[in-house]
């Protein structure tokens, strides 16, 4: 195995063109956060290196939507993300942005250089092209049917419901998203990347780890999921790829007669890494070049898997071809996190937003770091539900390491007025189920941590404070204090060096958490190595304590409710807007009970803008329904309203809000519209 002198760690560019989620965190943000700081911990040299993505079609495109102009989009979205960062505790050492000048600069200079090699074929070919508009088309802009599964609304890219990545010209029947009329096709030049020409090396590294016979990387290390995806990359054979496109937003090709033109966002953005770095090593008094073109320098690029082959074909031929960088050591990229059942959709807005999280719960950061490690899709797809967040708090947190930082704090007050009188070398260690020294537990959660297994570390480092737990329970100092005081004091100072053991090892995890153990256990922040692990002396004898203080509050059930409800009226949206639903028998439609009724009364519920209580009159009765169509209507036009109910759905709490039904609507777009009878028709009358 290599030896490394420094790291160089990346986490994906997120788009500046919409706020994080969950899955983006546990994806490619948490498991590089931890990592890093567990080097950071192990005093390693390490530069932690993210930023916003701002070029390129995502964030026009986002820009026609909410009619703002790119750079207020990308300002606008920087701004949140990076705060929404900070708030988790995602601690990068520089968070950068691809409009800045520098990067722009770094960018184009690495466009130039490669040119210069000669590296780029030119070649003028059709690509559509919006008349009205007088633009062309990035492959975003352009929508049709997919060839593959027939979805009428796949995109030039790629079909969103079979997957399939396409290009435009494979479209049936295309549309302008910008006019919404057929595009033509003109002549137009572009630089391409004949990746064709990487396939050999580019097999023997990542099937070898070497490169020309000699060694730089171990492939046993990568994941199988990333490997897999790469090989079959390249058994599908590897093609040429434009690297600019006609576009107005992003860095300006920097040759002549290529006005209008802009590199292509994916060329462009994983410079973004080098410009970070660039930037972070001005501000520092560091040397960039160290983390970037050293051989001993270990460069880990942390993302989701829609990003592994950008990562580990794309970006490593653009850095060989260059010539001074190295390559990625490894790229342990992430699958990824369902939502209570569904996937996840930004654009339709279900998801577990960071930003709003972070204002429901402000002091559950932790929780939900806990909570997204433990569930972390590292090897395949994985789910987030609101249960299982409750759960893991009482069960795990407060359960266990909560439980355990508390009993030995209001115990040694009790008994002891706050002092650790024990002492470590009469304490005998064979009860407690715990291996210490550098081989026993301290190793276990470091091959875990070494392997890229989060989700295994934690349990690991949990592990340790279940043993002290259980060896509390067992030891029953509220029993012995009766008769042995010392053998007291001993027990609660062989749990306070477990605790101090694991405040070094749950910081990586949990650093709000560490920092306020290391305030109850009143300990020097200096004991933050992880060269203490595994020793049962950290804690002086006679050491005091501060009062305890509560690590975590139990929640219940009515904490997560709304939360649960936001995702069950989104949630109607998505069934609406992916027409995927599977065949059903006339049998099971015979089961739904729709009627007609008409609404009575109307009025907002408290604290939800989408939501609207209203009274139904169903002929032999009057129904509360809520219904998520505040946006859509007017609340004093509803009253009078016909619409279509379903009534035997079965009743479900909505915000505190017994709903008994369901309105029907009919959804095109942002267009909503009720369902009703042409000529009217009286309340109660089935709809079959
Ligand atoms: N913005 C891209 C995404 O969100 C990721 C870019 S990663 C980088 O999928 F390599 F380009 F930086
Ligand atoms: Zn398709």
């Amino acid at each position: 195995m290599k030896n490394y002198k420094r790291y160089t760690i990346t986490s994906a560019l997120p788009y500046a063109n919409g706020p994080l989620h969950v899955g983006h965190i546990a994806g490619a943000y948490l498991p590089a956060d931890i990592f890093v700081r567990y080097l950071k911990l192990k005093e390693k040299d390490v530069v932690f290196i993210c930023g916003s993505d701002e070029n390129g079609a995502a964030i026009t495109i986002q820009a026609k939507k909410e009619g703002r102009s790119p750079q207020e989009i990308v300002d606008t979205y920087h701004t949140i993300n990076k705060k929404a960062f900070v708030d988790l505790g995602i601690d990068f050492d520089i968070f950068h942005r691809t409009s800045s000048e520098l990067h722009h600069e770094t960018a184009s200079d690495y466009f130039l250089k490669l040119y210069e090699k000669g590296v780029f074929e030119e070649k003028t070919s059709k690509q559509y092209y919006d008349e009205e508009y007088e633009q062309f088309l990035a492959d975003r802009y352009i929508k049709g049917e997919c060839p593959n599964c027939a979805n009428p609304d796949a995109y030039g890219d790629q079909c969103e419901k079979c997957g399939r990545s396409l290009s435009p010209l494979d479209l049936i029947n295309p549309l302008s998203t910008l006019s919404e009329k057929p595009p033509v096709l003109r002549e137009t030049k572009h630089w391409y990347l004949p990746l064709q020409q990487h396939e050999k090396w580019l097999r023997e590294w990542l099937e070898t780890g070497k490169i020309d016979g000699v060694e730089q990387h171990d492939p046993a290390e990568w994941k199988k999921n990333v490997l897999g995806q790469c090989l079959s990359w390249l058994n599908d054979g590897l093609h040429e790829r434009s690297v600019t496109r006609d576009l107005s937003w992003g860095v300006n090709v920097p040759l002549e007669g290529a006005e209008g033109k802009v590199l292509y966002v994916w060329l462009d953005a994983p410079i973004g890494y080098i410009s970070a770095t660039k930037q972070w090593a001005a501000d520092n008094a560091k040397d960039w070049k160290l983390y970037w073109q050293d051989e001993e320098s270990k460069l880990l690029h942390f993302i989701g898997k829609d990003n592994i082959v950008f990562h580990c074909i794309i970006f490593p031929a653009i850095l060989k071809t260059h010539g001074d960088y190295i390559l990625p050591a490894n790229v342990p990229a992430n699958e990824f996190m369902n939502l209570e059942g569904n996937k996840i959709s930004t654009s339709r807005n279900y998801a577990v937003w960071v930003h709003e999280f972070i204002d429901d719960f402000p002091d559950k950061i932790d929780v939900l770091r806990y909570m997204l490690c433990a569930n972390m899709p590292e090897t395949k797809d994985s789910e987030f539900t609101w249960d299982d967040f409750l759960a893991k708090n009482n069960n795990e947190l407060v359960a266990i390491l909560g439980n355990l930082v508390n009993r030995v704090a209001v115990l040694t007050h009790k008994y002891f007025d706050g002092v650790l009188n024990g002492e470590s070398n009469r304490v005998d260690w064979g009860k407690i189920d715990l291996e210490f020294g550098k081989d026993g537990f301290a190793s276990k959660v470091e091959n875990s941590l070494e392997q890229y297994r989060f989700r295994e570390a934690l349990n690991e480092v949990m592990n340790v404070a279940r043993a002290a737990n259980k060896y509390l329970t067992d030891e029953e100092p509220w029993k012995r204090i009766k008769v042995n005081e010392e053998e007291t004091a001993d027990i609660l100072m062989a749990c306070a060096q477990i605790i101090a053991n694991i405040t070094i090892l749950i910081r990586p995890f949990m650093p709000f958490t560490s920092e306020k153990m290391i305030e109850i256990m009143n300990l020097d922040s200096d004991i933050l190595k992880w060269s203490n692990v595994g020793s049962n002396s950290i804690v002086k004898n006679g050491h005091r304590i501060n009062k305890a203080e509560l690590l975590f509050e139990k929640m219940d059930e009515t904490m997560i409710e709304e939360q649960k409800a936001k995702l069950v009226t989104d949630n109607l949206e998505v069934d609406a807007a992916t027409n995927t639903v599977p065949e059903i028998s006339f049998d099971e439609f015979q089961k739904m009970d729709i009627r007609i009724g008409t609404i009575k009364e109307a009025e907002k519920v408290e604290k939800a803008d989408k939501l609207l209580k209203l009274k139904v009159d169903l002929g032999t009765e009057v129904r509360t329904i809520v219904s998520g169509i505040a946006m859509h209507f007017n609340i004093d036009d509803l009253p009078g309203q016909q619409v279509s109910v379903l009534t035997n759905l079965a009743p479900r709490k909505i915000r505190g809000v017994l709903s008994q039904g369901m309105i029907l609507m009919a959804e095109h777009g942002d267009t909503l519209d009720f369902i009703v009878p042409k000529n009217g028709i009286s309340d109660g009358s089935k709809v079959s």
